[in-house]
């Protein structure tokens, strides 16, 4: 495991190489990561980085965001079959139906989604900006895809807009039920409960605080309370737990596991530096239409 370790960092100087990781991969990748972070954060730190290689520990979709903004990197995926089941859940056909049908639309792409989606779409968004972007569209109509909870959360919070929705989810976090929170809440009324926006309607309704990862682990860090309900992919713990030794940190059940995020390991974060494998290769017409909404979301989240 030590010899993995070293191997990594004296490949990341021999190939100029930096490891991106999300909160979700499992602590050991975490820890080797020269940044980790939430999906805007990390699509955002990838067009900042002077390394020519960008190692992406994360879904699919991660990846090719990273190579959409920054075509001239190479980006490697360290385990291609790490995909987002969401990152598909929509459909072509009906986007450019619901263009037709409606004046005054604009797509608006969570990140979470493939290459070929986000070229049809207006702009991307994360759970971390998605309102603040949604506030600034000059738009009436939204159609939100490809989750639908995020979309329904999104548009409780812009009410003056109106949301055309789409029947994606997130298996992690639909898995999360209104009736296990009611449970952790009684046991431990002090708890405050923490809930990402991927999470159904009537679990945000139990929610203390509802955001992305990085909103969940900087509102726990900053809070004065000491018991936290996690109602998100249980990878936060880490980063919770090194910021936060005193406080305590309870999960809502048994399901809080991301299958894709968890089949990134140390050997092949090595193999894909050793090997130069797996590069996200995307076609430029694809790339330059999907470069587009994702432009458009690094400029109206800052
Ligand atoms: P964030 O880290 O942006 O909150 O995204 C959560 C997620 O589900 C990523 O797959
Ligand atoms: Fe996709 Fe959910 Fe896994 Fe995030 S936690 S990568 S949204 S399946």
């Amino acid at each position: 495991m030590k010899d993995l370790v070293e191997e990594i960092n004296q490949l990341k100087k021999e190939k100029d190489a930096v490891i991106l990781a999300h909160y979700y991969v499992m602590d050991d990748i975490q820890d080797i990561a020269d940044y980790v972070g939430d999906s805007y954060y990390l699509s955002e730190i990838a067009t900042q980085v002077s390394q020519t290689t960008i190692c992406f520990a994360g879904v699919k979709f991660m990846g090719e965001s990273a190579k959409i903004l920054c075509p001239d990197k190479t980006v490697l995926l360290p385990e291609v079959l790490a995909d987002c089941p969401m990152a598909g859940m929509a459909d072509v056909d009906k986007i450019i139906e619901m263009k037709e049908k409606y004046n005054d639309l604009a797509v608006v792409c969570y990140i979470n989604s493939s290459a070929e989606l986000k070229m049809y779409s207006d702009v991307c968004v994360t759970s971390s900006n998605a309102i603040k972007i949604v506030k600034a569209l000059p738009n009436k109509n939204i159609y939100f895809i490809p989750d639908e909870n995020l979309g329904r959360y999104v548009a409780s919070q812009v009410p003056e807009k109106k949301f055309i929705f789409n029947e994606g989810f997130c298996h992690v976090h639909t898995s999360i039920s209104k009736e296990n929170v009611w449970k952790a809440k009684i046991a431990k009324p002090q708890m405050k409960v923490l809930v990402h926006p991927e999470c159904k309607k009537d679990v945000l309704e139990l929610a203390d605080y509802i955001g992305s990862t990085s909103g969940i682990i900087d509102y726990a860090t900053k809070s004065k309370s000491s018991d936290f309900l996690i109602c998100t992919e249980l990878g936060v713990l880490h980063e919770l737990k090194e910021k936060n030794p005193d406080k305590h940190f309870y999960s809502v059940g048994h399901r809080q596991f991301c299958p894709n995020m968890k089949k990134i390991t140390l050997e092949k974060v090595a193999n894909s530096l050793r090997n130069m494998e797996t590069e996200v290769k995307i076609a430029e017409n694809m790339r330059t239409r999907a470069f587009m909404p994702l432009k458009k979301m690094l400029e109206l989240a800052n």
